[in-house]
């Protein structure tokens, strides 16, 4: 599995060129979930896909941007599902994105999941990698390599509430739930890439990160395999909680077709005990 680490690393540093040196137009396609591409969508895809090519430990792999899953080595043991290039719309005006991936070994779903990482591209590349059972390992890249900075380990409470979704879509659950944490004094970060507000929350300490059922996105908006699924393992590995809105570990989901999505829930374990008693779950 190392060898599938140190392809990420690769891909990082490329992605990250991409970013820095690329143009930021629309393609002319959409992808599986109805959400315009851009160019920088199918560039990030494309790198990944070529570099996996070359570990042959990689089964097959599953896209955001691509429709089905593909196989790249038969005789592989990992599918490995990603989002190449997570909150790509907030490139243009400058503020963090990333990668997300999700190793799976046998099945598609929490049980399958082996192990995570996500990429940040901010000011700094972030990378943090993730095997089942084990603490996440915060890397940075400085002096030419990825440097370990440590485990990640969340308080049992924190102070940062990011809540996702359009308020006025909310359930009145939500919406008196979201309210009340503010009454507590937690304080509002949400930049609307999720790769870095849950970065934020992991290294800070500890919050909330919420996306909710809302009246136009019933089953919520993010995706099970390549954004849900590799970070519910972070939050659940660093001491955190993990789950959807009927109160199950989102480690328990087993999506219906490769790019389903589920409500989903991050945080210490405070927020997300104080969140089971406002749904009732
Ligand atoms: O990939 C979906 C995504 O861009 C996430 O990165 C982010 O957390 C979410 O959508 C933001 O959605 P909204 O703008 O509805 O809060
Ligand atoms: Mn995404």
């Amino acid at each position: 599995m190392d060898t599938i680490f140190d392809s990420i690393k690769d891909i990082a540093l490329k992605i990250d060129n991409a970013i820095k040196n690329s143009d930021l137009g629309y393609s002319q396609s959409s992808n599986s979930s109805g959400e315009d591409q851009l160019k920088l969508d199918v560039q990030s895809d494309l790198i990944i896909e070529q570099t996996f090519k070359s570990v042959p430990s990689i089964k097959a792999i599953v896209s955001e941007e691509k429709e089905g899953i593909s196989v790249l080595h038969e005789n592989g043991t990992y599918t490995v599902c990603y989002d190449p290039l997570d909150g790509s719309s907030l490139v243009d005006v400058d503020l963090s994105v990333g990668s997300i991936f999700g190793i799976y070994e046998d099945t598609l779903d929490g049980d399958g999941l082996v192990a995570s990482a996500y990429v940040v591209y901010g000011p700094r590349i972030e990378l943090v990698i993730c095997k089942r059972g084990k603490k996440p390992i915060h890397y940075r890249y400085m002096g030419g390599q990825f440097a370990q900075i440590g485990e990640i380990t969340l308080n049992d409470k924190g102070k940062l509430n990011a809540p996702g979704g359009t308020q006025q879509n909310w359930t009145p659950i939500h919406k008196n739930f979201i309210d009340s944490l503010f009454k507590e004094g937690y304080r509002l970060r949400y930049s609307g890439g999720m790769v870095p507000d849950l970065h934020q929350i992991l290294l800070k300490g500890g919050g909330l990160f919420s996306y909710p059922a809302t009246s136009d996105k019933p089953n919520g908006k993010l995706r099970q395999l390549f954004e849900v699924l590799p970070f519910a393992l972070v939050y659940e590995s660093a001491g955190g909680m993990a789950i959807d809105d009927k109160g199950g570990s989102l480690l328990s989901l087993k999506p219906s077709f490769v790019h389903d999505t589920s409500p989903c829930f991050f945080g210490s374990r405070y927020e997300i005990e104080a969140l089971k008693k406002a749904y009732g779950v």
